[in-house]
């Protein structure tokens, strides 16, 4: 508990703390963070920088680049598989000597760290040759962490590949995530490449065909270290060396392990501000295994370049993505000796190819015949043979389990029979030809970043926030000062700073008004009306359904409204309505939510479909993403208009909070009324202090909060009691509705006859005694005239909860 208050106060202060720089160093206890686009490290020579990276929508990666090219240069990642937030990320040096990037959830652990510790004080510098480097600063330099020591696809001058360093391609030339291919020690002591997608592996470089003595390595040397160095000259311990075509000039150069399997070196043109390819590992680029996929062939030419096709009876599975290969239009069956015979298959010839690994074994045989039969023998597992004269007077025929890493050339000695149902080899009317297709689509698809919903065992964390609560409660009024005191230039209401922010912050999707026109069939099916406009139902482009909620257009102005949809698509809790995505095109303004199928809280009590377990855990859902909303986001938000129409039920009866509509994002150093000034909220649900004028804060919705329990267990509406039991107006409703349950509490002789009193007759007496004298308790807390008895959210929460474990038997 103590060291998360500290880490928490922490990351406050780095907040302030945080460079701003054009230094090489970050200074113990400081941060970069993700938001301020020149939070950087700059190497002394300029060369080089370190910081946060775009790598998607709202994606970003901690990177060291090359600041000298046209384009930044990206030579390491700190986090290339698990991209960070635009907003509240940050990489941060700890006293302790750790440095840690963490995302914009300071709860959950950090994405990427260095482990490392020391006594002594230290710091992380961005040297002139792009290594980062973290070392103590005191007498003895001595490096804890160095980027050198973990290459991601790029070596430079200086820097090893080594034991434990290997370089791994990216996905794509936009994806930066580890891809398949890999430039490595092998066990052996040699330098290799190796293809490794989840299902198939194998290596490609040296030539598979050949040794490694017969491709000049050693394998005896246990050194392992390989580096290039700025003249051109590369050099490994198993004696395999090479220089680049520039060799011996100085230039700035680095080998890159690139997406398609082929390392290269690159050398930095000064004048065209390019980088140029020097020298790479594989000529023919359709030695490289795997980048065809299965059951296809690749095939090159220096016009078209590399080009994928399928093999016949074969069909692509992902045309975006070639590595996924091809799969049988035949059913897979049609293959086995059950359900067919011999004469219902045949071989499609195809020469000059090869098909490599996966044999089931190598057969010495006379004739084509021969080989042919060994494969109709082997039944499905034969998938075509490989077939090719061996030089004295017999064939070799190779049976293949697999199709992988085929290549079509004119200079392969060697013919490919294929196995195809007959139908499928004769039906075709197309005769067999390439269809070439393009390897080099780029795989980029934007990332979609939603805010991760917290675990399902938040029990656990509610207590510990709730603990927290109370420690931070404390300091937020020194911090209330301090932030009052020391932020000045904040821009409130300036359109473009909400825009930014917002784009940074949220992963969700604009729609254009003709599309949610399309998805509600011209908004044509109502489900809700609202203070803030009007719920159609309608069903979007993927199929999924969801409600849209067109927004009175006087009532909202763009900034008002974007300000609204930053704070709802921060918001990610699974008893929070979620945002799908908005629209804002001249005077419309629409958001998009999940279409939740059981309606609202109100229409459920009405139609009384909730029996007592089910309110019970509306009680504590509702409770838990009020009190997400209060505490546990990263803003701090009122919702202002807790009644039971906005607590929706989805099919499992969990309650989905909606209608953020009048909530306003409260930060937490202008939580003053002034930004209150129009009432907001329901009548007989409204907290006293909206009409006394009072401070408005979170105390608001607990209050309304209350009134809805106080519904649920007696089934009658605030206004249905005033009805029942006095006429005067406007706030007085709900005091009415507070001020019978709490006569019936005192004037009972005991509890149960008081329960027996205002207990929801519909449920027919099948209720648990001590959940619901818990929740009234519960209620009667919240509705207490002074907000400061009420309890937090957080805290009724845990009450509810504490009964729940209590619980005896229902009656
Ligand atoms: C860095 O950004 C801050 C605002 O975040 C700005 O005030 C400052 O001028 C910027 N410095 C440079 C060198 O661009
Ligand atoms: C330097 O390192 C040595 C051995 O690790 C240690 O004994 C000594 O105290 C260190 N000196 C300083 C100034 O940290
Ligand atoms: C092993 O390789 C290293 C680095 O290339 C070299 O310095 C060393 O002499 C080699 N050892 C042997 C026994 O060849
Ligand atoms: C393949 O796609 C890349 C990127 O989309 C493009 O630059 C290239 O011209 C294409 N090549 C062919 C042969 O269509
Ligand atoms: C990159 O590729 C990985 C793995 O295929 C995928 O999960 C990720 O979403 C991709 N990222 C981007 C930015 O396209």
């Amino acid at each position: 508990m103590q060291i998360q208050v500290f880490f928490l106060l922490f990351l406050l202060f780095t907040k302030t703390t945080s460079s701003q720089s054009t230094t090489n160093i970050l200074p113990q206890g400081s941060s970069l963070s993700v938001e301020k686009s020149n939070n950087t490290l700059i190497s002394s020579n300029g060369d080089f920088s370190a910081g946060f990276l775009p790598v998607g929508d709202n994606a970003f990666c901690f990177a060291v680049y090359f600041t000298k090219s046209k384009q930044p240069t990206i030579v390491w990642m700190a986090n290339r598989d698990q991209p960070v937030n635009g907003k509240h990320s940050k990489l941060s040096l700890f006293k302790n000597g750790n440095l840690i990037l963490t995302d914009a959830d300071r709860k959950r652990t950090p994405i990427w760290s260095t482990s490392s510790f020391s006594p002594f004080p230290l710091q992380l510098k961005l040297q002139n040759n792009g290594n980062l480097v973290l070392s103590t600063t005191n007498g003895n330099i001595s490096i804890l962490w160095q980027s050198f020591d973990f290459p991601t696809d790029t070596l430079l001058p200086g820097q090893e590949i080594n034991e434990r360093a290997t370089l791994v391609s990216s996905k794509s030339e936009t994806n930066y995530s580890s891809g398949f291919y890999k430039f490595y020690f092998d066990n052996d002591n040699a330098l290799r490449l190796l293809f490794k997608s989840p299902l198939l592996s194998s290596v490609y470089w040296p030539s598979p065909w050949v040794l490694p003595v017969d491709a000049g390595r050693s394998t005896y040397n246990v050194t392992k270290i390989a580096l290039l160095d700025s003249f051109g000259h590369f050099m490994s311990s198993d004696a395999y060396q090479f220089v680049t075509i520039d060799y011996p000039k100085k230039l700035h150069r680095l080998l890159k392990m690139d997406h398609d399997g082929n390392p290269r070196v690159y050398s930095f043109n000064d004048k065209t501000k390019t980088w140029e390819v020097s020298w790479q590992a594989i000529a023919e680029p359709c030695e490289v295994h795997g980048i065809c996929g299965e059951n296809s062939m690749c095939s090159y030419d220096p016009v078209n370049g590399r080009t994928c096709y399928c093999l016949k009876g074969y069909k692509l599975k992902n045309r975006n993505d070639w590595t996924q290969g091809c799969e049988p239009e035949f059913k897979p069956a049609d293959l086995s000796c059950d359900s067919a015979r011999v004469e219902d298959f045949g071989f499609l010839h195809l020469q000059n190819m090869e098909l490599y690994g996966y044999d089931l074994y190598v057969a010495k045989v006379t004739s084509l015949k021969q080989c042919q039969k060994l494969c109709l023998d082997l039944c499905e597992k034969c998938k075509a043979v490989q077939f090719k004269f061996n030089g004295v007077a017999t064939y070799d025929c190779f049976p293949k389990t697999l199709l992988a890493n085929g290549r079509d050339s004119h200079n392969i000695d060697g013919d490919i029979y294929l196995k195809l149902p007959k139908n499928t080899l004769l039906s075709s009317t197309i005769p067999f030809k390439h269809s070439p297709l393009n390897c080099s689509i780029a795989l980029f698809q934007p990332l979609n970043r939603f805010y991760e919903k917290p675990s399902k065992n938040s029990i656990l964390s509610f207590l510990t926030w709730l603990a927290l609560g109370i420690g931070v409660f404390e300091f937020s009024i020194i911090l209330f000062v301090w932030f009052f005191l020391f932020r000045t230039n904040k821009n409130h209401d300036d359109v473009d700073q909400v825009q930014r922010h917002l784009l940074s912050a949220t992963g969700f999707q604009r729609f254009s008004y003709s599309e949610l026109k399309t998805a509600t069939r011209g908004f044509s099916k109502e489900i809700g009306r609202g203070g803030g406009g009007i719920v159609y139902k309608g069903t979007l482009d993927d199929d999924r359904v969801a409600a849209v909620k067109c927004l009175n257009e006087a009532h909202q102005g763009e900034a008002e409204f974007l300000a609204e949809i930053s704070t709802i698509g921060m918001l990610n809790h699974m008893n929070l309505i979620d945002m799908w995505g908005y629209c804002v095109e001249g005077k419309h303004r629409l958001l998009v939510y999940e279409y939740i199928e059981h309606g609202s809280l109100a229409e459920n009590l009405c139609s009384n479909s909730l029996d007592w377990n089910k309110r019970f855990n509306v009680a504590v859902g509702t409770a838990k993403g009020l009190a997400y909303l209060h505490e546990e986001c990263l803003e701090w938000v009122l919702h202002c208009d807790v009644k039971p129409q906005n607590i929706l039920l989805d099919t499992n009866f969990q309650p989905k909070v909606a209608d953020f509509g009048l909530s306003k994002l409260l930060n937490r150093d202008e939580r003053d009324s002034s930004a209150f000034s129009r009432i907001r909220g329901t009548r007989g649900y409204m907290a006293p202090e909206w009409v006394y004028n009072l401070r408005i804060t979170s105390k608001v919705d607990v209050y309304s909060y209350g009134i809805v329990l106080l519904e649920m267990v007696s089934g009658k509406s605030p206004m249905e009691i005033h009805s029942v039991v006095d006429n005067s107006g406007g706030l007085e409703h709900h005091h009415r509705m507070v001020s019978w349950v709490m006569e019936k509490v005192k004037s009972a002789p005991t509890t149960m006859f008081w329960i027996e009193e205002i207990v929801d007759g519909n449920l027919e007496g099948k209720y648990d005694v001590n959940q619901v004298e818990n929740l009234v308790k519960v209620a009667l807390m919240c509705v207490k005239d002074d907000m400061n008895e009420r309890p937090s959210m957080s805290q009724v929460v845990e009450m509810l909860l504490q009964s729940h474990e209590k619980r005896g038997t229902p009656r």
